[in-house]
């Protein structure tokens, strides 16, 4: 099969890497892709904002199979286009990203069918909104309706900073239009789960447990970001918490849209917090995470092409997923001045000696090859991902790994994965008790 892979960052590579390795591939392409990719597939440019553009060059290229990473393509409807001309796609069409791009859209179908969320209320009025802070105890949690490129939700610890932050969105309009609406709703505290599944809207496959790491600095200090390291493990989830987020959050969410008239194909992003009361919805993306899916797909041991062709003929309810039991870890490797303007065009070194570790990958994102030497381009740069015996190990060897790679202003955090470590050691240290089974890892129905 010829395959074509949309988007240009780490995601993108690691999905490039894995389809690779199938044996279905006789041909892999990339657009725009980057540096590392470029080791995989064949790269070439694309503007990922236009459908019409994609559509002629999988046209070209006699695509069997595209696979879109970013958002930006699937809200400017490349699905949508690509089914109507008849090519086989895997991704959520231009309506579904509604779920991601609106935040009030996805709060009230979130209500509507029942699914466990944080308290909440939403408005299109300043003054209302002021009003509405009386509801909720302090801190509050603001959120801007639309896009906002992790800018748009402030947890507030006053009141002046609540309403500062709905000024700054809702008159002065710092966000644009993304702020036009809000979502204000109760703090929710307990641990952050990312739990994605990939879906053909009839059959779910959820994959292994992730979790982000979005502030800049260690300790989640700093700005946020597009993300600086994420880890997979097993251990983030009993049995008895998995079952509770499948019951409760992802069958009734997919149900729903089928009810609603939304055929969803791809896949289903859950941002979780896993409070005392149980596990409830932050948010939903309608894509893989990125860095998340450099740790989780390291961990994938059977064919991707063959989930994705079951993903868009609609049986992936026949297909079985295999995961490492090994967790892994990816640190992002980001430009000086990321997350505002970063500094680029810096020669990066030993990135192939990381490679060469054993069970180290270097995705690249922000890379450039010219004259033989290997340029960053943009804020995050690599995600260096290794996986281990345990998440102790795989903690030591992704940093055994950075270590060997340098660049002008380069900047990670040190504590990717070790706050779970810290938490969960006792757990990990009792061997596998808690440990998912992998085989109990495959495809579900839910209707
Ligand atoms: N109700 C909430 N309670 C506590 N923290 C929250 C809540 N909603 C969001 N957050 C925090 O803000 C971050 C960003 O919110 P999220 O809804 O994921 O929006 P986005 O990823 O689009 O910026 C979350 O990862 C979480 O740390
Ligand atoms: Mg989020």
């Amino acid at each position: 099969m010829k395959i074509l892979v949309l988007g240009s960052g780490g995601r993108e590579h690691a999905l490039s890497w894995k389809l690779r390795q199938s044996q279905l591939t006789e041909e892999i392409y990339c657009a725009p892709g980057n540096a590392g990719i470029g080791q995989e597939a064949e790269c070439l440019p694309v503007d990922l904002s236009n459908p019409s553009e994609m559509l002629d060059l999988a046209n070209r290229l006699q695509a069997d199979l595209t696979v879109v990473g970013p958002e930006a393509p699937l809200a400017a409807g490349v699905v949508d286009v690509f089914e109507k001309a008849g090519l086989a796609i895997v991704g959520p069409t231009g309506a579904a990203t509604r779920f991601e791009s609106s935040k009030v859209f996805a709060k009230q179908f979130m209500h509507r069918r029942g699914i466990p969320t944080a308290r909440f209320t939403t408005t299109e009025k300043f003054d209302e909104a002021i009003q509405a802070l009386k509801q909720f105890a302090l801190p509050v949690v603001i959120k801007a309706d639309g896009l906002a490129a992790g800018k748009g939700v402030v947890v507030a610890r006053t009141n002046e900073e609540a309403e500062q932050t709905l000024d700054n969105f809702m008159r002065r309009k710092a966000l644009g239009s993304a702020g036009d609406s809000v979502v204000i709703e109760e703090a929710l505290a307990g641990e952050e789960l990312s739990f994605i599944v990939l879906t053909d809207g009839r059959s779910i496959l959820p994959l292994p447990p992730s979790q982000d790491h979005k502030p800049l600095l260690d300790h989640d200090e700093g700005p946020n970001t597009g993300g600086m390291g994420a880890f997979s493990d097993d251990a983030l989830l009993d049995e008895g918490l998995r079952a509770e987020i499948l019951q409760r959050i992802v069958h009734p969410t997919l149900a729903g849209m089928t009810e609603e008239g939304v055929l969803f194909r791809g896949f289903l992003y859950f941002g979780l917090m896993i409070t005392h009361e149980g596990p409830k919805v932050l948010e939903y993306n309608v894509r893989l995470g990125d860095p998340e899916a450099q740790p989780i797909l390291m961990r994938l041991r059977c064919d991707l092409v063959e989930l994705f062709s079951a993903t868009h003929e609609g049986t992936l309810g026949a297909h079985e997923a295999h995961w490492s039991p090994n967790p892994a870890v990816c640190v992002v490797l980001a430009s000086q001045g990321y997350p505002g303007k970063p500094v680029v065009g810096k020669t990066i070194t030993g990135y192939d000696l990381a490679e060469n570790m054993g069970g180290v990958k270097v995705f690249h994102a922000g890379t450039v090859f010219k004259d033989h030497q290997l340029i960053t381009t943009g804020g995050r740069v690599l995600g260096v991902t290794a996986t281990g015996e345990d998440l102790a190990a795989a903690i030591q060897q992704v940093y055994a790994a950075v270590s060997k790679i340098s660049f002008e202003g380069m900047q990670y955090r040190r504590d990717i994965g070790a706050k779970a470590f810290q938490r969960h050691s006792g757990l990990l240290g009792r061997s596998s008790i808690n440990r998912v089974d992998p085989a109990a890892q495959n495809s579900q129905k839910y209707c």
